[in-house]
């Protein structure tokens, strides 16, 4: 659904200044997987493909970019198609099941979807049709500390849901600590701490766009309550400017003690890249970490997720959940991630291209695809069940 109020000839003007096309502009064409006008979508490179159609160039450059050179944003796709699968034969995969549990809650499948700002950039319904597609396929949805739907709004959609909530911690604690007792009062299931943004990696599209939000969108989060906007900063991007204002580097270890005596919602830490850190998030108290360098929009370079995953598995043990995000595009990236040892993963991307070309059903088509893969991969690999995906299927 295009929405128009976005189209401003500023956008355009100033995006075609940019000298370099992003990886995710390029991708789609050099793997051939292009699909033509009459066909629908039947993998998610093709809603990549699709998505610009619905955006303006400052959403689409917002939501495709990384940071830098996007060398972490290529390696979590070019990791992924490293890893060789070791499929097993002549085991009964006549019935598959792809249920199991995370933080002890039941889910259809090991697919989450990852926090996100701004959806509706992409969709006027935004976070909400993103949480009703989450909700019909059984599974997660994290909502952003940034999201354009208020967590009160996104909690209280008609179905069942699992939700967890994304927390920043703002300099203003008072302001935050506010945030963690509404998520909580709202039925959100779980406080997913993002450690990975003391400061907004430098996404140079955005700073050369002078990204915003248009009017009528707003931090819906944040603007009641404090009135903070996404400001307009000459020359820079109004994001990186509201990290630097508002947002704490001065964020360490010990706050996560803080937030446990703010709630007793389980903490999952997120953008973890080290086996050391890992054990750190559990010894103060993590449920869960998930491997993740925020689809390398923070520290460009930062090595990719599939590759980071080993050690911190190692790392954890069983003492906590491992769950990783960045560069998932196919049900066979879905195996090798639960092959190393992660139960489960979080979409980034491509959720918010579903939701630009078809708002929920477009969410709900992209989580079936990827599904559906993940399926047809764990029955060819000799995988009845998510507990029968072992380390012995990846090379
Ligand atoms: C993000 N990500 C993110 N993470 C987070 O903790 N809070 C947030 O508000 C956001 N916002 C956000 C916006 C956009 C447009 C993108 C693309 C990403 C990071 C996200 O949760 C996740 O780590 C990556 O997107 C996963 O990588 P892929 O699947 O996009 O490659
Ligand atoms: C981003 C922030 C908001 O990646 O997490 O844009």
């Amino acid at each position: 659904m295009r929405n128009n109020k976005q189209q401003t000839t500023n956008n355009q003007r100033q995006t075609t200044n940019n000298k370099q096309p992003t990886t995710n502009d390029k991708q789609p064409t050099t793997n051939n997987k292009q699909p033509t006008t009459n066909n629908k979508p039947i993998n998610l490179f093709d809603y990549e493909t699709l998505a610009p159609q619905h955006l303006s160039q400052m959403a689409l450059d917002y939501y495709a970019s990384g940071a830098g050179d996007e060398i972490t944003l290529r390696n979590n796709r070019s990791a992924f198609e490293a890893l060789q699968l070791r499929p097993r034969m002549l085991v009964d995969v006549s019935q598959r099941d792809l249920s199991t549990e995370i933080l002890g809650e039941p889910v259809a499948m090991p697919i989450l979807i990852a926090p996100m700002a701004f959806q509706c950039l992409a969709h006027p319904e935004g976070e909400i049709a993103t949480a009703k597609a989450a909700a019909a396929l059984g599974t997660v949805m994290v909502l952003s500390t940034m999201s354009t739907k208020s967590l009160e709004e996104v909690a209280q959609i008609p179905q069942q849901t699992n939700q967890w909530f994304q927390l920043y911690i703002h300099r203003d604690r008072d302001l935050t600590r506010a945030l963690v007792e509404r998520a909580e009062a709202a039925g959100f299931k779980a406080l997913c701490l993002t450690v990975d943004t003391p400061l907004l990696g430098s996404r140079e599209k955005d700073r050369r766009n002078q990204f915003t939000l248009p009017s009528g969108l707003e931090l819906a989060n944040l603007a009641t309550m404090a009135n903070l906007q996404i400001p307009q900063t000459a020359g820079e991007s109004g994001l990186l400017s509201y990290f630097a204002q508002q947002i704490d580097p001065g964020v360490t270890w010990w706050d996560l003690e803080w937030l446990h005596s703010l709630t007793s919602l389980p903490i999952v830490v997120k953008g973890i890249l080290r086996g050391d850190d890992a054990l750190r998030a559990v010894e103060y108290g993590a449920k869960a970490v998930i491997v993740s360098n925020h689809g390398g929009r923070q520290l460009d370079g930062a090595h990719a997720t599939i590759d980071a995953l080993p050690e911190i598995v190692a790392a954890v043990g069983d003492q906590a959940q491992v769950l990783i995000d960045g560069g998932i595009r196919r049900g066979t990236d879905v195996l090798k991630a639960l092959a190393l040892g992660a139960q489960g993963v979080l979409l980034g991307r491509p959720v918010l291209w579903g939701l630009a070309v078809a708002g929920e059903a477009g969410v709900r088509q992209v989580l079936e695809i990827l599904r559906d893969e993940l399926d047809l991969a764990m029955g060819l690999s000799g995988c009845a069940t998510i507990q029968d995906i072992g380390s012995s299927l990846v090379k």
